[in-house]
């Protein structure tokens, strides 16, 4: 760990505890070009990646942000090169086992979304230990995005509600944005706030349906080298901002 956890330990005295976001998610973007620019192997920037991650997380909880979630993998990384893939998807596995311990401490309830099938088996067996053994946590709600994309949940909602109907359990006048949020992956959280790094104005297919009214930030900063000052910057760009949910 490179960032130290001491630093910023406390919500700084300039955000406003009360306005703080409930819910944020982070496109971790610009690991590989972390890693390109030190002449290391894009891998080493996932590494780094890990790190910072660990540090945002736990700085959710000690400023008393209620969820995180983050996207590590989408449908669409696939169709990286094959020996990028099978390192990401060992990592997970290997950064899972590792922290549970520590997720049991700090008391982080940890859950993935996505169609996660389609893992690999040790993989998928890694997380269901992880979400099963810290489902009682109440700290923080920590939220992976693992072969997720945002297409593809609203997809499975509308199969999931066009069966009901279907099968006579639920009429289409029943159809609402309650009922229809509860079949998502991600289900009852509204989003506050999503951070992207590495500058790309980008939504990426990352909860379409949830950003609805989140607040955006993006900054240059590659993901390997953000930190708490950065995402204390983030919140205070969130706080000076006048969420008007489409009114006057
Ligand atoms: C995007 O950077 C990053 C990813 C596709 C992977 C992010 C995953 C982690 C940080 C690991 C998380 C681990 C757990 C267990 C939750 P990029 O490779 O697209 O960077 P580039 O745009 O510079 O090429």
């Amino acid at each position: 760990m490179t960032v130290n956890p001491t630093l910023l330990r406390e919500l700084p005295a300039d955000l406003h505890r009360d306005r703080l976001p409930r819910h944020v998610a982070v496109i971790m973007d610009g690991n590989g070009r972390w890693a390109k620019q030190r002449g290391l192997p894009r891998i080493m920037g996932h590494r780094r990646g890990v790190d910072t991650l660990k540090d945002i997380l736990r700085c959710c909880k000690d400023w008393g942000i209620q969820a995180l979630t983050a996207y590590a993998f989408s449908t669409e990384n696939w169709g990286r090169p094959t020996e990028e893939v099978d390192f990401l998807m060992t990592l997970f596995e290997r950064v899972l086992r590792q922290e549970l311990r520590e997720m049991m401490e700090e008391d982080v309830q940890i859950r993935f979304v996505g169609n996660l099938n389609a893992l690999p088996k040790s993989l998928q067996l890694e997380i269901e230990r992880s979400m099963q053994q810290t489902q009682q946590n109440r700290g923080i709600q920590f939220t992976v995005a693992t072969n997720y994309g945002g297409r593809q949940e609203i997809l499975q909602a509308c199969r999931a509600i066009a069966t009901k109907v279907q099968q006579g359990l639920l009429q289409p006048e029943e159809i609402d944005e309650a009922l229809f949020e509860h079949h998502l992956y991600t289900a009852g959280g509204d989003l506050d706030l999503m951070i992207r790094t590495s500058g790309e104005m980008r939504i990426s297919n990352f909860l379409l349906w949830q950003v609805a009214y989140a607040e955006l930030y993006v900054t240059d900063t590659l993901w390997p080298d953000f930190n708490r000052t950065e995402f204390h910057r983030a919140l205070s760009t969130f706080q000076q901002r006048d969420r008007r949910f489409g009114k006057l």
